[in-house]
């Protein structure tokens, strides 16, 4: 389409619940307009990690107001907009849900289209909302509720070139986090508790040592943490947190040094590295990844911390993408708590355990 598309977003998969206005140029620069998230920090702090239906609760609380302070941020009105967006999974059903309904309510209202976006699309592109990076590139998406690697060839083109068997990065921070009483969530906790340890001390598994793929693991870790935990006395703290951080991150680059082997004949002669995600906020992580990014001779994007975490704009940004490809969905569109970007891939790579309803992502 060659037109300026104006697009409003909403992200309500997990415990943010969030909305941004984007303008996409025929050429497809991306101005942010707004983006607006409001927190559940504080709500889900008491259990020390996401209560699905409490999260569910907020964000059907929630959805009008952020909305609303989206559209005031960016000074427009309905008739400003050219389509709504709104995640339609993967993630916790019942927030999915609301931000869906309301998408839908708005679109329907408005005579607007509607976007039913995939979370991970609006992950995968979320750097081209801060800069025009050109694709193709492969993206580290590391959050609380994924852990992936992902070659992302076009803005519906994406091969999952690695992906979790059990707990995401984020997940993995915040129950070593919980188990050493440092709070949720446990990622900026653990980083800060770390920067007052010396590693060394503690002996952590490496999972999935030696073994093909680019797949993670974090379970054996998590356990690890956990008999430690039960040794130790608050003085330890810092250097078990010490000795965590540099796990996962030796855990991550160990598996993301061989995606980039498997993605490098992929690329061309420009090759690109994105990290995204709440764990791309992670000091240690991200020198690390700098440092790998330089022995692979690729060039590093870690997008401002504010697109990495869930974000309504990136929404808007995949919403836009296909709208400007002439693509749109009924108002019927159905919530997918299950919904992997690479389908292909995730039905037929038998080295995953899909749960009953199929690959989660
Ligand atoms: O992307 P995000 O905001 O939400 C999800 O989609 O999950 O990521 C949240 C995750 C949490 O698990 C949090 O502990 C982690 O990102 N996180 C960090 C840091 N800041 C946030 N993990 C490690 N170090 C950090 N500094
Ligand atoms: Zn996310």
């Amino acid at each position: 389409m060659s037109t300026e598309l104006t697009v409003l977003g909403l992200e309500t998969s997990c415990d943010d619940t969030a909305a941004g206005v984007i303008k996409r140029s025929p050429t497809g620069q991306i101005t942010v307009l707004s983006s607006e998230v409001i927190s559940q920090d504080d709500l889900h702090a008491l259990y020390g990690g996401v209560v699905p239906e409490i999260a569910a609760r907020a964000h059907a609380e929630r959805c009008d107001l952020v909305v609303k302070k989206a559209m005031t941020q960016a000074g427009l009105t309905w008739a400003d907009l050219d389509g709504v967006a709104a995640t339609a999974g993967p993630g916790l059903v019942g927030g999915v849900m609301a931000g869906l309904m309301t998408a839908k309510a708005i679109a329907w209202a408005h005579h607007l289209p509607l976007l039913a976006v995939n979370h991970l699309a609006g992950h995968a592109l979320s750097p081209r909302l801060a800069e025009p990076v050109a694709l193709p590139y492969v993206l580290l998406l590391i959050s609380g509720g994924h852990c992936q690697i992902l070659l992302v060839e076009d803005i519906d083109r994406f091969t999952r070139l690695g992906t979790t068997l059990d707990d995401a990065a984020g997940e993995c921070f915040d129950k070593c986090a919980k188990v050493l009483g440092l709070g949720f969530p446990g990622g900026p906790a653990l980083q800060a508790a770390a920067e007052g340890g010396t590693p060394g001390r503690f002996a952590l598994p490496t999972p999935l040592k030696g073994k093909p793929g680019c797949d993670f693991s974090f379970s054996g870790l998590k356990t690890a943490v956990a008999q430690w935990a039960e040794q130790i006395t608050p003085d330890d703290i810092p250097d078990l947190a010490a000795d965590i951080q540099i796990a996962i991150a030796d855990h991550l680059l160990s598996r993301l040094n061989r995606g980039l082997q498997q993605a490098a004949p992929l690329l061309g002669p420009e090759k690109r590295l994105v990290v995204a995600g709440g764990v791309a906020a992670n000091l240690h992580i991200r020198a690390r990844l700098e440092d790998l990014c330089q022995t692979h001779g690729f060039s590093f994007y870690a997008p401002p911390l504010k697109y990495c975490t869930d974000n309504g704009a990136m929404i808007a940004l995949a919403g836009a993408e296909r709208l400007a490809r002439g693509l749109t969905d009924p108002l019927d569109a159905p919530a997918r708590p299950r919904w992997p970007l690479d389908e292909l891939r995730a039905e037929t790579d038998p080295s995953h355990t899909p749960g009953r309803k199929g690959a989660k992502a």
